[in-house]
């Protein structure tokens, strides 16, 4: 049986790293929002693993919502203009927000969607990714809560994708250079 497998490169993060980071993750925000009642909101579609997971090593009141965003690119480089595509249905005024997204690359995406959520009156809004690549930052922003810092290589797997395939890696690898470029 042909599998995703055969054009991974290699593993970066193994499922057994992932899961213990997770849960650690998972337990500090815990004890950050205890009383908070705070709102997960899940950045579509990279996020959708590592959110599930997350959410269940987070035994506290909570809510969750989901909302969708892309980012224009002219050229090669990203514009930095980002559209959402599918935004939330929760009425986030005086409400905390953790803001979960898969990985935090140049910081366009969510240097806009933290104003965003921002000026619709939340009290206070946290980025939480599972990947951080800073040497591609463009944007002042930093996560507040961040699972493995990555170099930059384009990494697939446990929700990020290339071309919406290998999502459903249960790690997170790089792809084989041929694969790319094909
Ligand atoms: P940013 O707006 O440049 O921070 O990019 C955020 C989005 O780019 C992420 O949500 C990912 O969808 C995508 N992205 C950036 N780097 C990678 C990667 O290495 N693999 C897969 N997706 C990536
Ligand atoms: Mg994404």
């Amino acid at each position: 049986m042909k599998t995703i497998e055969t054009d991974i490169l290699k593993v970066l993060i193994s499922e057994e790293e992932l899961h213990a980071r997770v849960l650690e993750i998972g337990a500090r925000i815990a004890a950050d929002y205890e009383d908070k009642d705070p709102l997960f909101v899940g950045v579509l579609r990279g996020s959708f693993i590592f959110f599930a997971d997350l959410m269940r090593c987070c035994p506290i009141r909570s809510g969750l919502d989901f909302l969708a965003a892309s980012s224009y690119h002219q050229g090669t480089s990203s514009s930095g203009v980002v559209k959402i595509d599918y935004d939330i249905k929760t009425d986030v005024a005086g409400r905390h927000i953790i803001l979960v997204e898969d990985i935090l690359d140049s910081g366009n995406t969510l240097y806009n969607l933290t104003g965003h959520l921002r000026d619709r009156g939340a009290e206070s809004v946290k980025l939480c990714v599972l990947l951080d690549k800073p040497s591609r930052r463009e944007k002042p922003i930093q996560p507040d809560y961040v699972g493995f810092e990555v170099p930059d290589e384009f990494v697939v797997g446990y929700g990020l994708d290339y071309a919406d395939r290998y999502r459903n890696l249960p790690y997170v690898g790089v792809l084989k250079p041929e694969v790319h470029e094909k």
